[in-house]
């Protein structure tokens, strides 16, 4: 079968890390027998040193012909400095509203082989995990194009004063929190709703319309907690959680303080869904311009995230579990780069390698496990 694929290398890192990416989507559609179509398109500072936009229209109207984007990163210093309408990050905001992707799905699970790279204390992980296990795996949704990045941002004339609007409509809970309890259901059937009910308007109604749901899915347990909460709780026992529900804002902050739990934002992927099959996939990390063009980035996030687009665009669950697991594969032989290597100085039986070498040991182990299961 026939699959288009739109892929968006971006700046800093991120075409570092969707070249090993594309090249184990290779090996999956030649294990598989599937034809990926592949189309780059040009988004974020790149975009904008060479169209003058950050997200050029052509970019926005091809994305949307393909059956998924895959995105690395965008964002640089070079352009930091540059007003909100001409920032990378618009074309990231606009990629979101754009595609209507408006629910953020970003697991976060302490793989056992980066053990050493969490920095919480076993008694810690083991205090509220159900079987007591110093581990844990929730998945945060998060709602993507509302709310205050989306909500009306301002200045007074002088320019002494600025305010960002976050809004809501009951519509857009709804639809999102149907996510969240659509995943619980195929995970540990809990759904944990995350706002500031205490202070905002906009939270309030979200405890409204998720208490309303909440009726809707009797076989789910629902709680509540307000986001400072959340923030505390998931590092004094992160095992208490499995699928978190918040919005936009609130969810960008508790997916990276969740992140450094898993050893290193390097490894989280996610997906951004709509009300259709295409998604959008992108490795939660940034540009990290520090490292860029180094070879020293962490492709897992971008490799995890096209799994990601094989089983939640593509419908291709096999081939999604093949790529998870030559990425634990990689994990076990000791394959490390930097950023979730232990800190001993090589004691510890690991290769320190960079972002071509771990692609290409995804590669290996993928291929070595598909030679496996067609003997
Ligand atoms: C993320 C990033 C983006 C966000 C930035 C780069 C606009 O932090 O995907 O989490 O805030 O959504
Ligand atoms: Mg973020």
């Amino acid at each position: 079968m026939r699959y288009s694929i739109a892929l968006i290398p971006g700046d800093g890192i991120g075409p570092e890390v969707l070249a090993p990416a594309s090249a184990v989507l290779n090996a999956v559609g030649a294990l598989f027998g599937h034809d990926f179509q592949y189309v780059e398109l040009l988004a974020g500072g790149r975009a904008l040193d060479e169209t003058g936009e950050p997200l050029p229209p052509e970019t926005l109207e091809a994305a949307k012909q393909c059956g998924a984007v895959l995105l690395g990163a965008v964002g640089g210093a070079k352009w930091d400095t540059l007003p909100g309408h001409l920032r990378p990050e618009r074309a990231l905001l606009g990629l979101r509203a754009g595609l209507g992707v408006f629910a953020n799905l970003r697991p976060a699970a302490l793989l056992p082989q980066l053990r050493a790279a969490c920095p919480l204390k076993d008694e810690v992980l083991r205090a509220a995990h159900p079987e007591g296990k110093a581990a844990f795996d929730l998945l945060i949704v998060r709602e993507l194009t509302g709310g205050i990045y989306f909500g009306e941002h301002g200045r007074s004339a002088d320019g002494s004063a600025a305010f960002d609007i976050e809004a809501y409509s009951k519509e857009e809970i709804e639809r999102v929190l149907r996510v969240a309890y659509r995943a619980a259901a195929l995970r540990r059937k809990k759904v944990c709703v995350v706002d500031k009910a205490n202070v905002l308007e906009s939270s309030r109604l979200w405890r409204e319309v998720s208490q309303e749901a909440a009726q809707a899915y009797q076989d789910i347990e629902t709680s509540y907690l307000y986001v400072d909460n959340c923030a505390m709780q998931l590092i004094r026992a992160p095992g208490q959680f499995d699928v978190i529900v918040t919005s936009n804002l609130f969810g960008d902050i508790l997916s990276d303080e969740a992140s450094v739990l898993t050893g290193s934002i390097g490894m989280l992927a996610s997906a951004s869904l709509g009300a259709g099959a295409r998604g959008l996939y992108e490795p939660i990390h940034g540009s990290a311009p520090d490292i860029a063009g180094k070879d020293r980035a962490n492709p897992l996030g971008a490799i995890l995230s096209a799994a990601l687009m094989l089983r939640y665009s593509f419908g291709l669950e096999q081939e999604a579990a093949a790529v998870e697991s030559a990425v634990h594969a990689v994990l076990d032989a000791g394959f490390r780069t930097q950023d979730i290597a232990r800190r001993d100085g090589g004691a510890s039986g690991e290769s320190i390698v960079g972002a071509q070498a771990m692609g290409a040991a995804v590669l290996r182990a993928l291929e070595a496990r598909a030679s496996r299961a067609g003997a």
